[in-house]
C-alpha cells in the first residue's frame, strides 16, 4: 500500500483530512498530559539533558538508563563539564551501559558544541546532523523536546504505533520506508511539537507494545486501522535480514617483470569478470592455503615467497570480503611454462582463463569492483 493511501485513511471515513488530524493529535495529546511518566530529563527543557538521555534510551531500556542518567548528570552538570572531562572519566562512567561508542562519540559531541556553539545545541536539523553521534532519531528528539521544533523523532516505538495506525505493511527495517513514515509523521506535528512527539514515543512504550498491546486502554484504538481489522499483533513487518557474513579472502597479485596475472572468474558472483586469483576461507590462514595450493595446480610448484602487500574490503549483499593481497614475484623464464602448463592440466582447481597483462593495460579488462579498489593498494 503507498504511504498516500495510508494517509488518506482519514478521507475514506468522510471527514476531513484536517479535523481527523487535529482529533487523533488531542486525543493523544490529552492522554500524555494524565498519563505520561515523570522522568527526570522531563523535569526541564535543556537541551543538554534531553540530549544525554537520548543517547542513553538508544538500544537501552528506561529502567536501565535512569541511574546511569543520574549518576552523569552529577558528575558533569553542563556540557562545558562533559568537554572538560578526558574520555577515559566519560567511558568510566558508562561502563555497564553497552555500545561503547556512543560515549566516545558524546565526548566528542560535547566538545564540538564547546567549540563551535559555545555549548549551546544548535537550533537547526542540519547543524545538527552534523555533530558526532547525531543521526536524525536523536536530532529530531532533541530538537522538538527542546525548542519544540516541528521535527520528527521516530525510534522503534514510534514506528510500530504508525504501522498499526494505518495499517502500514511497509518494511520498517528499510531505509527509505523509515524516510517516508518521518515524512507523515512530520505532517502530523501540531504545535506543540515537544509533548506530541514523546506522546507517540510514550504509547509505543506503554501501551501499543510489541506483544499484546493494550488496545482497550489505548486513547487511539478507535482511530487505528490494525485494530479494527483484528491485526495489530502481525505488525509493524520487519523482514529478516540475511546477516553479512566477513569471510576471510587471500588475494594473489602474481608478477613477472613487468606484468600482472589475472583471472576471468566462472564463479555466479563475478561470472565474466576479470580480476586476481582468490581464494576464500574460514580463517585468514585457511585462505592463504587454498590460494597457494590453486597456485601450485598453475604454477606446478608452491609459490615460496609470498609477501603482504595490503589488506581491502569488499561488502557485497551477503558478504563481506575481507582481502589480504600476497605479493608472489615468479621469475622471468616460468611465464610460459606456466601457460603450457596450464593449458595441459584442465583438471587445475583454477579453471578460470588467464592472461598477463601490464598495469597500465589492467583498465582495458571488465573487472568486478572488489578488484578495481585493489588497484589503490598495490
Ligand atoms: N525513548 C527515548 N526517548 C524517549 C522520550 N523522550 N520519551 C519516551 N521514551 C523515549
Amino acid at each position: 500500500m503507498g504511504f498516500k493511501v495510508q494517509l488518506n485513511v482519514f478521507i475514506t471515513c468522510g471527514e476531513k483530512v484536517e479535523e481527523k488530524k487535529i482529533k487523533l493529535q488531542d486525543k493523544l495529546l490529552d492522554w500524555y498530559k494524565v498519563h505520561h511518566r515523570k522522568l527526570p530529563f522531563r523535569e526541564s527543557h535543556d537541551p543538554y539533558k534531553i540530549w544525554i538521555s537520548e543517547i542513553m534510551l538508544q538500544q537501552t531500556q528506561m529502567d536501565i538508563v535512569l541511574p546511569y542518567y543520574e549518576r552523569f548528570l552529577a558528575a558533569f552538570p553542563t556540557v562545558f563539564d562533559l568537554a572538560k572531562a578526558t574520555e577515559e572519566q566519560v567511558l568510566k562512567l558508562w561502563a555497564g551501559l553497552g555500545y561503547y561508542s556512543r560515549a566516545r562519540n558524546l565526548h566528542k559531541c560535547a566538545r564540538a558544541l564547546v567549540d563551535e556553539y559555545e555549548g549551546k545545541f544548535p537550533e537547526e536539523y542540519q547543524k545538527a546532523l552534523k555533530l558526532p553521534g547525531i543521526g536524525p532519531y536523536t536530532a529530531g528528539a532533541v530538537l522538538s523536546i527542546a525548542y519544540n521544533k516541528r521535527i520528527p523523532a521516530v525510534d522503534g516505538n514510534v514506528l510500530r504505533v504508525y504501522s498499526r495506525l494505518f495499517n502500514s505493511h511497509a518494511d520498517i527495517g528499510e531505509a527509505k520506508n523509515k524516510k517516508a513514515i518521518e515524512k507523515i509523521i512530520q505532517e502530523l506535528i501540531p504545535e506543540n511539537a515537544r509533548d506530541f512527539n514523546q506522546a507517540l514515543m510514550e504509547l509505543g512504550a506503554l501501551i501499543c507494545l510489541p506483544k499484546n498491546p493494550q488496545c482497550e486502554i489505548c486513547p487511539l484504538t478507535t482511530t487505528c486501522k490494525a485494530k479494527e481489522l483484528s491485526i495489530q499483533n502481525d505488525l509493524p513487518v520487519k523482514r529478516k535480514r540475511i546477516k553479512n557474513k566477513k569471510i576471510p579472502v587471500a588475494v594473489g597479485i602474481i608478477r613477472k617483470s613487468d606484468s600482472i596475472m589475472i583471472t576471468k572468474a566462472s564463479t555466479a558472483l563475478l561470472n565474466g569478470l576479470w580480476g586476481f586469483p582468490i581464494a576464500e576461507g574460514e580463517t585468514e590462514d585457511a585462505a592463504k592455503a587454498k590460494l597457494l595450493s590453486c597456485l601450485k595446480n598453475i604454477l606446478g610448484h608452491e609459490p615460496s615467497k609470498l609477501k603482504i602487500i595490503g589488506n581491502s574490503k569488499h561488502v557485497f549483499t551477503h558478504k563481506t570480503w575481507q582481502m589480504t593481497l600476497y605479493e608472489i614475484n615468479l621469475p622471468e623464464t616460468l611465464k610460459e611454462e606456466i601457460m603450457y602448463q596450464y593449458e595441459k592440466d584442465k583438471s587445475a582447481d583454477l579453471k578460470e582463463e588467464i592472461e598477463w597483462v601490464t598495469r597500465n593495460n589492467l583498465s582495458k579488462y571488465p573487472m568486478a569492483t572488489a578488484f578495481k579498489k585493489l588497484l589503490k593498494v598495490f
